[in-house]
């Protein structure tokens, strides 16, 4: 039988891709260079699936390119906002993507972000290693007290649960939630929840705001210069989602007001580019995102977007369909 004609547009792990070679006829990524969206029309035109990942921008140009020959994009992460799903949908290509399979990794992320910056850990980082730690002293880089603290989490869906779970168990903290989809009542009693009516609420209650919503027309600067002003000065954000669910600008001049104490960022508005203040300001922890970047996570990634993709091939249900 011959095997279906897929290509990959970036280095994958080994586990996968040799589980690649033997599924699919495959073209790998060797170079790990990005495709550019030209090369990406030409992929979709020479194979029948495409395995893409968060940062190629499959825009409705590039899925209507003529001649098209793949009708399944198995992309390799959870997030789709860099696909246009509606013109995929229309086009009749089918798309999947990974969840589950990151939510604990993304999730200890937020953590260490939420850890890193209230407890001042990157500044006492490069102070020690630019030898100007003169020793223990009691006013010594004071940070903030995480246990106990107040978490609002915007968007309760499986990574925001797994960032409750680790602060609620693992740190006391007061777990509070806005989401626009009704979350399970044993859900919320796990870790003790409390509900909130509307994003400001959060904003104005929380010590530590977590975003963990999906990035969409709707959360687009969900984060905005209004709602930096509502949150204490005492508090900090932190996003593990996707950079432009907050206006960077708001953000920036939040910081530089005062207007809130810190920030925890594994994501940007224009990745890999931060603005100046983002890479300098010392209350701000940034990471190149790296919510997902653990072996086992990315193995696990490239499994499943295999896996989904043989599924459409044998003709049954994908086990992670967008559309
Ligand atoms: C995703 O999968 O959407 C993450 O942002 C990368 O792991």
């Amino acid at each position: 039988m011959t095997k279906p004609v897929a290509i990959v547009t970036r280095k994958w792990p080994k586990e996968n891709e040799d589980r690649l070679r033997e599924l699919f006829d495959v073209t790998l990524n060797t170079s790990d260079q990005a495709f550019s969206s030209d090369e990406l029309k030409q992929a979709l035109q020479n194979c029948d699936v495409l395995m893409p990942t968060v940062t190629d921008k499959i825009t409705a140009d590039v899925l209507s390119v003529e001649n098209r020959r793949a009708n399944m994009i198995g992309n390799f992460g959870v997030g789709f906002n860099h696909i246009d799903i509606k013109k995929a949908k229309e086009l009749g290509i089918t798309v999947s993507n990974t969840p589950s399979v990151l939510t604990d990794c993304t999730a200890d992320i937020a953590m260490s972000l939420l850890l890193m910056v209230a407890r001042r850990v990157g500044e006492g980082e490069r102070e020690l290693r630019a030898e100007k730690w003169t020793g223990w002293r009691p006013t010594h880089l004071l940070g903030t007290k995480v246990t106990g603290k107040t978490l609002g989490i915007i968007g309760f869906g499986r990574i925001g649960q797994a960032v409750a779970k680790r602060a609620h168990f693992g740190f006391d903290m007061n777990i509070s939630y806005w989401d626009p989809f009704d979350i399970p009542e044993d859900v919320t009693k796990k870790f003790n929840a409390t509900k909130l009516n509307t994003i400001e609420d959060i904003c104005e209650q929380s010590d530590f705001v977590s975003i963990n919503c999906p990035a969409t027309e709707e959360t687009f600067h969900l984060m905005n210069e209004d709602r930096f002003k509502l949150m204490k000065k005492t508090a900090f954000i932190i996003n593990t989602a996707r950079g432009d669910i907050i206006d960077e600008k708001a953000l920036v001049n939040a910081l530089n007001q005062n207007e809130i104490a810190g920030a925890g960022l594994d994501v940007f508005e224009t990745e890999p580019n931060l603005p100046s203040e983002l890479k300098t300001l010392e209350n701000v922890v940034s990471y190149p995102h790296l919510g997902s970047a653990t072996s086992e996570t990315r193995i696990a990634m490239g499994n499943t977007a295999i896996d989904n993709s043989l599924a459409f091939f044998a003709g049954n249900d994908l086990p992670n369909k967008v559309v």
